[in-house]
């Protein structure tokens, strides 16, 4: 089967400079971008499943597409902001393609806020004539989506990832963290788990900002950040994680099993600062009571 980031005929990717590999945004983006995909190939029928007059199922639709909108937006808006300035300041023969994406990320946006007002009345009312409006609402913020999410990947991240380094893709990922609700980030990182290969991205192959509970668009994830928080590395074989702090707690939260998240098995004693910080506490080997 065909990748879905395949360029289609006439399409060209922007030169990429030469140079060092600086960073791997385009992974992190592939990612992001999967989950999008979905999303947005499911809203158009996740709104007509909702009968008319149905209010609750409405409201709960409603509030999930409206999640997916949040989404969709800031991370656009954190890539206008922190990563095509700099890519058309750094690689001037990427103009017309930034110009390019930036326009979609404008119908995109116009798109979603057309239809914000709709989505909005429809959860109060479930009303027929307001549910087929946004079915073709979300149809046509998919149809534009589908194109962009494809050509990013294919035409521009090369160049990115040749003039842009983990440090300042960062700030996207930051601009990201600050908007979201962290419960919300939770659910959003168990989509990306979802949407994503099965077996390929496991927990230890996330960024920290991403794996925890103050998780982040997910937009940088990098091989050098792979090898910092590769749980497999980390985690030596001593006694199974059960039950304990926090990253127990969000991930049977998320309904993600430790095989998923490549957590099987492992425990966090002897592990380093960052862990500390994630608030995963040490399981002892020998208890403390315990006379040598
Ligand atoms: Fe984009």
């Amino acid at each position: 089967m065909t990748d879905f980031f395949t360029m289609n005929p006439g399409e060209t990717a922007a030169p990429v400079p030469p140079g060092p590999v600086l960073s791997s945004g385009s992974t992190g983006i592939r990612r992001v971008h999967r989950f999008l995909l979905w999303a947005y190939g499911e809203a158009p029928n996740l709104v007509r499943s909702a009968a008319q007059g149905d209010a609750s199922r409405a409201a709960y639709v409603g509030e999930v597409l409206g999640n997916f909108d949040k989404v969709l937006l800031i991370h656009q808006e954190g890539q206008d902001l922190h990563m095509y300035p700099q890519v058309a300041e750094r690689a001037p023969a990427t103009a017309s393609h930034v110009e390019q994406m930036l326009d979609h990320h404008r119908q995109i946006r116009e798109r979603v806020q057309s239809i914000e007002p709709v989505r909005k009345r429809w959860m109060q009312t479930a009303d027929a004539a307001d549910r087929d409006v946004l079915a073709k609402g979300y149809e046509d913020v998919q149809s534009v989506l589908e194109e962009h999410l494809r050509r990013e990947v294919t035409e521009v991240m090369p160049v990115v990832d040749r003039v842009m380094t983990e440090t300042e893709l960062k700030a996207m990922i930051q601009h990201g963290v600050r908007q979201h609700d962290k419960k919300f980030l939770v659910t959003y990182l168990g989509m990306i788990l979802a949407t994503n290969p099965p077996g390929k991205y496991s927990l230890g192959r996330f960024p920290l900002p991403l794996v925890s509970p103050t998780a982040s668009s997910g937009a940088g994830c990098t091989a050098s950040n792979t090898r910092r928080f590769s749980l497999d590395a980390r985690f030596p074989k001593r006694s199974r994680l059960q039950g304990r702090g926090k990253c127990e707690r969000v991930r049977r939260k998320a309904g993600i099993s430790e095989r998923a998240l490549g957590v099987e098995g492992r425990t966090t004693a002897g592990c380093p600062g960052w862990v500390r910080r994630f608030r995963l506490r040490p399981t002892p080997t020998v208890p403390k009571h315990r006379k040598s």
